[in-house]
C-alpha cells in the first residue's frame, strides 16, 4: 500500500508516518529528512539546499524527484509513506509516472487538516532526537526528565533551523501557493481522504488507520 500524507508544516505528517512504520512495516520517504541529510554532507548542493530550507522556500523539483526516484528502487516493505512529497503539481505528475514505471499505484492521499494557530504552536515547541529522529513537543510530548530519548536512549535533542516564526510564515505561504493545489488534483482523481489532524496523536492515528482499512 502506497500513501501520501499531505498537510502544512506541523500537521503531524512525520509523527504519524513513524507510527505507520512501526505498526504496518511501511517505509517512510520524507524528502525533508533526505534534504536535512544532504545539507550535512558539506557538498555545494548541500549548502544550496540548506539556505533554501532555512528561508522556508521549496527546493527545486528536480532535486527532490531525483531523491524519491532513488528510493523507489530500494526495499518496499509494506509500502511507501510519502511524507512531504509531492509538494508541487510537477512533483505529483512525476510521482505518478515513477509509480507507473515500477508497476505500482497510489492507494490513498490523506490530507491532515490543522488550523494555522495550532501549527505555529506545534512547530515552535518541537524538538527531535538527533540520533533516531523521534519527535518531541515542549507542550504535548516533553523530552523525558532523565534527558534520554525514549526510543534510542541518546541525549542529543535538537531544534530545526527553520522552526522559527519567520521561516514558518514563508513555509506556510509556500504550502498555500504551491502545495494546496494538490488537494484538488487528488480529489479529482478520487484519491483524496481527509483526516482531522487537530486531535490527540492516538485519535489522528486511529482516523488514518480507518482510512487505510477501507
Ligand atoms: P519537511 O521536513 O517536510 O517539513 P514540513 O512539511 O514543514 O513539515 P514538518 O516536518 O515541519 O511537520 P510535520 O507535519 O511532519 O509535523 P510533526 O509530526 O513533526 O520540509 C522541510 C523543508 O524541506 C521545506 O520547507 C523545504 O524547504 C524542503 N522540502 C521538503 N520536501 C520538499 C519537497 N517535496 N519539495 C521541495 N522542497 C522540499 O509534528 C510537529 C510538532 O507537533 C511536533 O512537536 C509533534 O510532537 C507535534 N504534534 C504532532 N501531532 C500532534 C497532535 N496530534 N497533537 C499535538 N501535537 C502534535
Amino acid at each position: 500500500m502506497n500513501i501520501i500524507l499531505l498537510g502544512p508544516p506541523g500537521a503531524g505528517k512525520g509523527t504519524q508516518a513513524r507510527r505507520l512504520v512501526e505498526e504496518r512495516d511501511m517505509i517512510q520517504l520524507s524528502t525533508g529528512d533526505m534534504l536535512r541529510e544532504a545539507r550535512t554532507s558539506g557538498t555545494e548542493m548541500g549548502k544550496r539546499v540548506a539556505a533554501v530550507m532555512d528561508r522556508g522556500d521549496l527546493v527545486t523539483d528536480e532535486i527532490v524527484i531525483g531523491l524519491i526516484e532513488e528510493k523507489l528502487s530500494g526495499p518496499q516493505g509494506g509500502g511507501f509513506i510519502f511524507d512531504g512529497f509531492p509538494r508541487t503539481l510537477a512533483q505529483a505528475d512525476a510521482l505518478g509516472e515513477l509509480l507507473d514505471r515500477h508497476g505500482s499505484t497510489l492507494d490513498a492521499v490523506i490530507e491532515m487538516q490543522v488550523d494555522d494557530a495550532a501549527l505555529v504552536a506545534r512547530i515552535t515547541a518541537r524538538s527531535t532526537c538527533g540520533n533516531c529522529g523521534e519527535v518531541y513537543n515542549d507542550i504535548t510530548r516533553p523530552q523525558p526528565a532523565d534527558g534520554k530519548c525514549v526510543k534510542c536512549g541518546a541525549s542529543d535533542f535538537r531544534r530545526r533551523a527553520d522552526d522559527n516564526e519567520e521561516s514558518l510564515k514563508q513555509r506556510l505561504m509556500e504550502y498555500y501557493k504551491k502545495t494546496s493545489p494538490l488537494i484538488g488534483y487528488y480529489y479529482a482523481k478520487g484519491d483524496l481522504e481527509r483526516v482531522d489532524g487537530l486531535g490527540e496523536v492516538d485519535d489522528v492515528a486511529a482516523a488514518i488507520g480507518k482510512v487505510l482499512e477501507q
